[in-house]
């Protein structure tokens, strides 16, 4: 079956151009002016433009999270996924039992993922303690089951220390596997939350204040040298919220350091820390780390648009507003941490940064699109246009206008962070591997259609 998409404006990381798309099958036949298909279905792209297919590399489907679950299975929050333009995602593991092997969590990840995700989906791997057989199963799991990234934790209950972190940038430099990061400063967190705690001070808005930017950003800094030990190992920092963070990370470009790449998340784009302001709404924004001030997002986006981050992903891990998330009504440290954002992060970035010319339409494609794919092994068969590659697309109208309400959603989450938000520019339709799988907001694909994606490797390990 062929379909030709014509006329539209199409979207690369370094171009926008006219032109239509020849899809075979799953795949991109070609790409052109004047291309014609007499078996094709056509599709009108006209006043439209035509992006790769969105790819988010950090997600949190179906997370056991302490006493809570994440309340978006593999399911409900790949049709989010697919709404919002993204067809491929990378969740990220929950930690497993204390002291399992690292095969534990892949295996439990197949059970949650396989026959329910609607896009195409990968996992990154979890460290959460460190011994010869994790080492030794790193490869193992990556030459097996193409999982070629492993995530770490500076803090939270299953944290890494130094010696650990090092041990593990180490074996990722031979073994061409990329470390993914959550950076933060686990003795200062401890120690701010317990002294808040015991002053009475538990309201949501105390959340912000225990967890400052510079513990970020000394974690940041830490971890950057430890790559640095490693021989500059590949390395990949998650959700950079602040602009003492970002200092780091220029410093560390500066220096000349290597093999590394950095993410941002729309919410530390968008929102800010006076949302903690208000107890209740303040739930809604408990993540780690926290929204930030004015200035940290106006420093993220002058960042983006000097070309210094490198991947927009949205850590998208939701908790119901009206049930789990009042758990931390009265002590802001018993809240899940974490919110939603897969569906909202195209729109978001098109209307907040294309459309307020805060970065370029190139530059929306390069961190949504073709940069997740490139860190994490899976360009060119993703977020790219190119023939040869899977025919996965987006096709984005700039006149349309949305009012973002979580009542026009798709994940089983209860809210959305950006209720009421007017975007500008909206999703007309939606394409995995040659399929339409959303029109108009309505998703049109089969609970189970998602490939599991065996990545290679990195760029960040060549
Ligand atoms: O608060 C957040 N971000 N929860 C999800 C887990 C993580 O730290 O990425
Ligand atoms: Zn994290
Ligand atoms: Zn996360």
């Amino acid at each position: 079956m062929k379909k030709l998409i014509k006329n539209g404006m199409i979207c690369t990381e370094s171009q926008v151009f006219p032109g239509d798309i020849l899809i075979e099958g799953e795949k991109i036949k070609a790409v052109g002016t004047g291309l014609a298909d007499p078996d094709a279905e056509v599709i009108d792209a006209s006043g439209k433009y035509v992006l790769p297919g969105a790819v988010d590399v950090h997600t949190h489907m179906d997370l056991q999270a302490g006493k809570h679950r994440a309340v978006d299975d593999f399911y409900d929050g790949t049709v989010a996924a697919a709404c919002g333009g993204t067809t491929s995602i990378i969740d990220h593991m929950a930690f497993g039992p204390e002291g399992c092997s690292l095969w534990h969590q892949v295996k439990e990840y197949h059970r949650l993922a396989d026959g329910k995700a609607v896009i195409d989906y990968g996992f990154h791997g979890v460290i959460q303690h460190v011994d010869d057989s994790v080492l030794r199963e790193m490869k193992e799991i990556a030459e097996k089951e193409g999982i070629t990234s492993f995530k770490v934790y500076m803090t939270y209950d299953f944290m890494l220390k130094d010696d650990e972190l090092l041990q593990v940038l180490n074996q990722a430099k031979k073994d061409g596997i990329v470390i993914a990061v959550h950076c933060e400063n686990d003795g200062v967190i401890n120690y701010l939350r317990k002294k808040y705690t015991e002053e009475g001070c538990t309201q949501p808005k105390y959340h912000p204040l225990s967890r400052p930017a510079r513990c970020e950003a000394e974690a940041v800094d830490r971890i950057l040298h430890l790559a640095a030990m490693a021989e500059d190992a590949p390395l990949y920092i998650v959700h950079l919220s602040s602009k003492e963070g970002l200092l780091e990370v220029r410093k560390a470009k500066a220096s000349g350091q290597k093999n590394f790449a950095v993410e941002t998340c729309p919410q530390y784009l968008t929102l800010t820390d006076s949302m903690y302001q208000d107890d209740q709404e303040a739930l809604k924004a408990i993540m780690s780390p926290p929204l930030r001030k004015k200035e940290d997002r106006d420093a993220l986006w002058q960042a983006l648009s000097d070309d210094v981050l490198d991947v927009v992903a949205t850590d998208h891990c939701p908790f119901n507003y009206r049930i789990e998330k009042q758990a931390g009504a009265d002590d802001f440290t018993a809240c899940p941490n974490g919110a939603p954002g897969v569906e909202e992060r195209l729109r978001v970035m098109f209307s907040e940064g294309v459309v307020k010319k805060r970065i370029t339409l190139p530059q929306l494609v390069k961190y949504l699109c073709t940069n997740p794919c490139r860190m994490y092994g899976l360009y060119p068969e993703k977020g790219t246009l190119l023939p040869g590659s899977d025919a996965d697309l987006v096709l984005l109208d700039p006149e349309k206008e949305r009012v973002l309400t979580h009542r026009d959603m798709h994940s089983a989450v209860d809210y959305t962070c950006y209720e009421g938000m007017t975007v500008k520019g909206d999703i007309d339709l939606v394409m995995q591997r040659g399929k339409v799988i959303v029109k108009e907001n309505v998703f049109l694909g089969q609970k189970g259609d998602g490939k599991y994606l065996k990545r290679s490797k990195s760029i960040l390990a060549e």
